[in-house]
């Protein structure tokens, strides 16, 4: 005997359950059945990739590690020393992070408690369809009936199944990169995207001698290239992590105390030795067990579910968000198609425009950015004119001891609207919610410049760059 439901939604990472709570706010009786499981394996652990094994365990290490090199490097400037030696204990790090993954997790637990959301613990697969409803089968027996389905199965790790396994002993994906308990002699790192450059710097700033492999020939491509540039400078001249592109993997072997990897880079052969090895290539949708093929739920070329620009797959109430859904595998966007599709089954309107989300690296200095880069207007022949300004002379960045970076504004050169903004620098993730609105609201450079920027605060180099669009900077 099934349960009926008015919406049933798959998974529940940043995309499910935030859509689950949109929906029962909205008056519709919601379940959302989630397979997560915790570190231990041994209990369910709502939040998805993103809680568990992504953003914010990635964010928690991320700090512990920038605090230990701020204390063995920048604090003598401060006036502050201290007597014997700084001391690190990476499993108290470990703890720290699995602390605020466990607050988090059960935070959502206690939300779908608030708002009358029935969470089951369990893999879900579309089992057919009776009358309108949609009938899908939990592997815990349960089976439930829902009017409107949400697909929110995220995403797992590529891996390199030709060339290794990922034992998570020596060879890790994101799991094992966020839990390792001593810090590795070598680390190699295959990939120069986000996960390589937030991992690599980890465990760099612990004592790592960290080597990331990259294959394409450009350092961040998606990225504003004078920003990459800038970026890359930084991570290799300054902090010392040493980044190969343009790599070919030729043989990767574990063995007991390590791994061994064969590669190529302009025809010239290389291997290198590593205590361990994170692969951090790209993610792949979750499609497999869900049933899609019981129910003829089209799955595009590339393996994503195929959905229009408001999240519809082919079948009727039946909508697929995040991760395993075209767009970029980041928690904001699936949270904000989430909450869209839920108001869309309520007969809203909302809109997401995929166009305006912002990506942010949190290395040091972190670089944020959104809307169109400086190549992309160029290769749509859209003509841009663009300001820039530097974090070095900025009172507040002074203060903090990271005065470095730069913000870029890019502007139509017609009708002055933003078309994007580049930057690097401290805690410019915070910084960008200023251009995200900017872009949201079609805002101009001049509107940047006349709004009062408090000071001193970092958000002045923005205030500067905007400023620079017509050349009137006044610290520049
Ligand atoms: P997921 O979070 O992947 O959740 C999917 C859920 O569905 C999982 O709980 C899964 O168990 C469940 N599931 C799958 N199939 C079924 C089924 N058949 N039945 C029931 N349940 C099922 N993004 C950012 O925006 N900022 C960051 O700083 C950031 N850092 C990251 C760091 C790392 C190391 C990684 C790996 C990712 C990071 N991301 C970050 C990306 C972010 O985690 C994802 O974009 C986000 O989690 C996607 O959300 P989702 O809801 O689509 O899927
Ligand atoms: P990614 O797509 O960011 O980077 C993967 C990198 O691996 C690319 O530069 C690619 O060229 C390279 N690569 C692919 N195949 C290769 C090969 N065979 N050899 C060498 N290099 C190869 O993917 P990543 O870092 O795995 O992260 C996955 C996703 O998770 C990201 O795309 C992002 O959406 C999300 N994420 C977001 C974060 C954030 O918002 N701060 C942090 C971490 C992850």
């Amino acid at each position: 005997m099934s349960q009926s439901f008015d919406v049933a939604v798959i998974g529940a990472g940043p995309g499910g359950y935030i859509a689950a709570i949109r929906a029962a706010q909205l008056g519709f009786k919601t379940v959302c059945i989630d397979a997560g499981k915790n570190k231990a394996g041994d209990a369910p652990a709502l939040g998805g990739t993103c809680l568990n094994v992504g953003c914010i365990p990635s964010k928690a290490l991320l700090q512990s590690s920038e605090h230990f090199h701020a204390a063995q490097h920048d604090f003598a400037e401060h006036g502050i020393s201290f007597s014997g030696s700084l001391k690190f204990d990476a499993a108290k790090m470990i703890e720290r992070k699995d602390a605020i993954v466990n607050k988090l997790t059960g935070g959502i637990k206690f939300l779908f408690q608030k708002n009358k959301i029935e969470s089951i613990f369990g893999r879900a697969s579309f089992a057919g369809k009776q009358g309108d409803e949609w009938l899908l089968n939990v592997d815990n027996g349960a089976q439930i009936a829902a009017k409107h389905v949400v697909i929110a199965t995220g995403s797992a790790p590529r891996g390199l199944p030709n060339l290794v396994k990922i034992s998570n002993v020596n060879v890790l994906d994101n799991e094992g990169a966020l839990n390792l308990t001593a810090v590795p002699k070598k680390l190699g790192v295959i990939g120069a995207g986000v996960i390589g450059l937030e991992m690599g710097s980890v465990w760099q700033r612990l004592g790592a001698d960290v080597h990331i492999l990259e294959a394409a020939p450009a350092f961040l491509p998606a990225a504003d290239q004078q920003i990459a540039k800038e970026a890359f400078k930084y991570f290799t001249k300054e902090q010392g992590l040493a980044i190969d592109l343009g790599v070919k993997l030729n043989q990767i072997t574990e063995y007991k105390d390590g791994v061994s990897v064969a590669y190529e880079v302009a025809g010239k052969q290389h291997t290198a030795q590593f205590d361990k090895l994170i692969i951090a290539i790209g993610r792949v949708p979750v499609t497999q067990g869900l049933g899609a093929e019981n129910v003829g739920l089209a799955i595009d070329e590339r393996g994503f579910i195929a959905v229009d620009d408001e999240c519809r797959t082919n079948l009727p109430n039946v909508w697929a968000i995040g991760d395993v859904v075209r767009g970029p595998m980041l928690a904001h966007k699936a949270s904000e198609e989430g909450v869209a599709v839920a108001e869309r089954i309520a007969g809203q309107k909302p809109q997401v425009d995929l166009g305006n989300v912002p990506f942010v690296v949190y290395t040091d200095p972190e670089i944020a950015w959104v809307g169109k880069t400086e190549e992309q207007l160029k290769a749509a022949g859209i003509a841009y004119k663009k300001g820039t300004s530097g974090f070095g002379a900025n009172g507040r960045a002074l203060g903090l001891g990271k005065a470095k970076g730069t913000i870029k504004v890019l502007a139509d050169a017609q009708t002055d609207r933003i078309l994007g903004v580049h930057m690097i620098g401290a805690m410019t993730s915070e910084l960008i919610a200023e251009a995200v609105a900017a872009l949201e609201f079609k805002a101009s450079s001049e509107d940047i410049a006349r709004i009062i920027h408090a000071h001193p605060t970092l958000s002045e180099v923005l205030h500067e760059a905007a400023l620079a669009v017509d050349k009137r900077a006044l610290h520049g």
